[in-house]
């Protein structure tokens, strides 16, 4: 059994970063509603609570507080931004409304020598104070301490900027200690987790195999398993771990949409199938789904085409299984990878307010219209944890270590109308820019390019340029060239490469891509633009 700690989430942007945090100092945690009741806060069995910022920055337009549990269980609590504000109010200090809002880089003093933060600081002031560089984001202010509760940081503009009670273990900060830009962060999550609240680090990606194995053997029995391979990280993560679990009784359905990478398939084919001895089915739907999108050029409809089309093809192919009883009974348990973020974003806080800008939920509604029990062994872990267990599972680190690639794939990287002759200039003109990446490193850091972009891809613009090549004029068609660099995906600065790195990619791609006769490079960071072109 795993210490856990309990996040409760007021709604704040940054509140999946406060569970990285806590996962980094190896202790399991999870993130819930602030208004979850009494009965589930003492089920839970938190060993501490971490309170969240909030969204929205005005105190006193909240309803939100923590819920009564949280204060009658004994175990330490940290108040983060408006979990401190909630922590002061509700323990008997002020909250002053302020129309000045602070945001951004601040340096905070730290006081009283408490147990948090002893020892923990960027430098010290000539007069011997520990300073902390943080990264602030509030209005609203405690202005008076509650009872019993001692003054830990401070800044010029928010002298209560930390507060601490430690004989019950409550600490408050006004800044965001989970965010990078808190250069100590990771030191005060894991003071507070490890040293504070006393929790085991026995969240190791390594030795999750073994418990995981044994949670997915007993759910699934001798049962049947089938999984959609799509050859991104999180399938294949699952896949790997589930076979590891139940060998012969998973089958992987490979759907080649016809729109992926260069030698992606046979990539997929040649791990799973290959070297890890998987069952797999590689169906070939490529003509299908260019055949349904031709003619079609708005990029949300050829989302729900590519969407549709998947889980109608994944449908045959899981029907035809049972009928031909390959599967033995059939399979009764759909497996996806579903991974924590996406249980946190669905699940929803009354608090959260999410925009479709795309619909990126490619396949949702398959389990129920299979009438299949669902099997999502990733359910509890993030990005990194995933990418931890792959390769702990054997897998490349290639492949582990992948960019993100959308469920629509090319689909949604050739503009407009999606052709066959576009799709196989695109795969040519990406596979060369992206073996550029990985081929060139930077001299500071040592890493190649891909290591340092999040996502980096080619896009087909069908619109033709004059070109001139040995004597001729040509009259090709236009790539863009896309890098990004971003934490979360949610925002992104596009990537600062090198001229040297671009002018290859460039010349490379017009030399041997015989159809693209001009390259540029996109120079949009997100917001405004997205990180897809469509
Ligand atoms: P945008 O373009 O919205 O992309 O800035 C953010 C991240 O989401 C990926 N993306 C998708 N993933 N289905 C997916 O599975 C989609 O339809 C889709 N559209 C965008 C995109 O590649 C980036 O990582």
């Amino acid at each position: 059994m795993h210490d856990k700690v309990l996040i409760l989430d007021f709604g704040s942007q940054v509140t999946q970063l406060i569970a990285r945090r806590v996962r980094e100092a190896q202790v399991y945690c999870e993130i819930h509603p602030n208004d979850v009741s009494d009965d589930f806060i003492r089920a839970f069995a938190p060993k501490a609570i971490i309170l969240s910022g909030s969204h929205a920055s005005t105190y006193e337009d909240h309803e939100l507080r923590a819920p009564q549990a949280v204060w009658d269980l004994g175990v330490p609590v940290l108040g983060i931004c408006y979990g401190m504000q909630t922590m002061a109010v509700q323990l008997g200090g002020k909250v002053e409304w302020s129309d000045h809002r602070e945001f951004g880089y601040a340096e905070v003093r730290a006081h009283g020598h408490t147990k948090l933060l002893d020892g923990i600081q960027d430098f010290s002031t000539p007069d011997g104070h520990g300073m902390l560089k943080v990264w602030m984001s509030h209005g609203d202010k405690v202005t008076a301490l509650p009872p019993g509760f001692q003054l830990m940081a401070s800044t010029p503009s928010c002298p209560i900027a930390g507060m601490a009670n430690e004989e019950k273990g409550y600490y408050a900060f006004q800044f965001h200690p989970e965010v990078t830009h808190t250069v100590q962060g990771a030191a005060v999550f894991n003071r507070f987790v490890r040293e504070i609240a006393g929790c085991k680090g026995d969240w190791i990606m390594g030795d999750y195999i073994a418990e995981a194995v044994t949670k997915i053997r007993e759910q699934v029995g001798d049962e049947e398993v089938i999984l959609g391979l799509s050859g991104g990280v999180d399938s294949s993560v699952a896949a790997a771990l589930i076979h590891r679990a139940i060998g012969d009784q998973l089958t992987c359905v490979f759907v080649d949409h016809g729109l992926l990478r260069l030698n992606e398939g046979d990539m997929v084919m040649e791990m799973f199938a290959g070297k890890l001895q998987a069952k797999v089915i590689r169906v070939d739907a490529s003509e299908l789904f260019l055949g349904q999108l031709a003619g079609v050029t708005d990029p949300e409809r050829k989302r729900k085409i590519i969407g549709g089309l998947f889980v109608d093809v994944f449908k045959a192919e899981a029907e035809k299984l049972k009928a031909n009883g390959q599967g033995n009974k059939g399979a009764t348990f759909l497996a996806q990878g579903t991974i924590y973020p996406d249980v946190v974003e669905s699940g929803g806080t009354k608090t959260k307010k999410a925009t479709t800008i795309k619909s990126h939920h490619n396949v949702g509604g398959l389990p129920e219209q299979l009438g299949l029990k669902l099997l999502e062994p990733l359910r509890e872990l993030f990005k990194d944890e995933v990418r931890e267990l792959g390769v702990a599972l054997g897998l490349p680190p290639e492949m582990v270590y992948r960019h993100p690639f959308p469920g629509p794939g090319l689909g949604v990287r050739i503009l407009g109308e999606v052709k066959q002759s576009y799709a196989d200039l695109l795969r040519r003109a990406d596979a060369i820019f992206i073996e550029e990446l990985r081929n060139t490193r930077d001299e500071a850091t040592g890493k190649s390019w891909y290591e340092l972009t999040s996502q980096a891809f080619a896009v087909f613009l069908p619109v033709k340029s004059v070109g001139v090549m040995g004597d001729g004029r040509t009259y090709d068609y236009v790539v863009a060239l896309r890098a990004v660099q971003t934490s979360d995906f949610m925002t992104a600065d596009w990537a600062e490469l090198p001229y040297s790195l671009l002018k290859r990619c460039s010349g490379r791609i017009i030399n041997e891509v015989r159809g693209i006769n001009r390259v540029t490079y996109d120079v949009s960071s997100k917001p405004p633009a997205t990180i897809e072109w469509e």
